[in-house]
């Protein structure tokens, strides 16, 4: 078993640009990479003997920050539009269909792994064996959704979506972390 979660994991792990939100591609693209990050922070925290409480901090408010909003920017916003600007015969539904698995996968988890690490955080009492079971299963999930979405849905959706769609997707985003609309930040400066 390891002693603690390796630097190299804890940097690069600050929330996501909200610049970004003007090419929101982009932004879902930068999730995605720093989900990544989370899942080798997750796989860490599973198999140390002392679990870093940095760690766990960071993990827990990327779980309970902003995970939630991104995966309502794919399932109310990114996926619709893909069935939208795609043709019957790409069958772009199935796909997602399969794509979306794991991320129910993980979504069924997530309670368990929020009292696992806040419990940690309280206590420090060692992780179980079935906490950490749960943590690998729960990263696992997380990133086979997340290579998928990354590597087949978003290079689809670079090439379909219109300007108006990326704009109503940044919108939506924008008002999801309640930040107001892009007019009225023009209008306000
Ligand atoms: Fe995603």
């Amino acid at each position: 078993m390891k002693q603690s979660v390796p630097t190299r994991h804890r940097s690069g792990v600050a929330p996501t640009s909200q610049r970004l939100f003007a090419s929101p591609l982009d932004f879902i693209s930068e999730v995605h990479l720093r989900e990544r990050q989370i899942c080798a922070v997750i796989d860490d925290l599973a198999i140390a003997t002392s679990p870093d409480r940095q760690a766990v901090l960071t993990v827990l408010r990327f779980l309970n920050e902003e995970l939630n909003v991104h995966q309502r920017d794919e399932a109310e916003d990114l996926f619709p539009l893909l069935v939208l600007r795609c043709s019957e015969e790409e069958s772009i539904e199935r796909t997602i269909n399969r794509i979306r698995a794991d991320q129910v996968g993980a979504i069924r988890l997530l309670p368990q792994v929020r009292v696992t690490l806040a419990d940690y955080l309280d206590t420090g009492a060692d992780l179980t064996a079935e906490d950490r079971t749960t943590l690998t299963e729960f990263a696992g999930h997380m990133r086979s959704h997340l290579v998928a979405a990354h590597a087949i849905l978003l290079p689809i959706a670079r090439s379909r979506l219109t300007r108006a769609d990326l704009r109503m997707l940044s919108e939506h985003m924008r008002l999801r972390r309640g930040l107001p609309p892009i007019q009225e930040m023009t209008n306000a400066e």
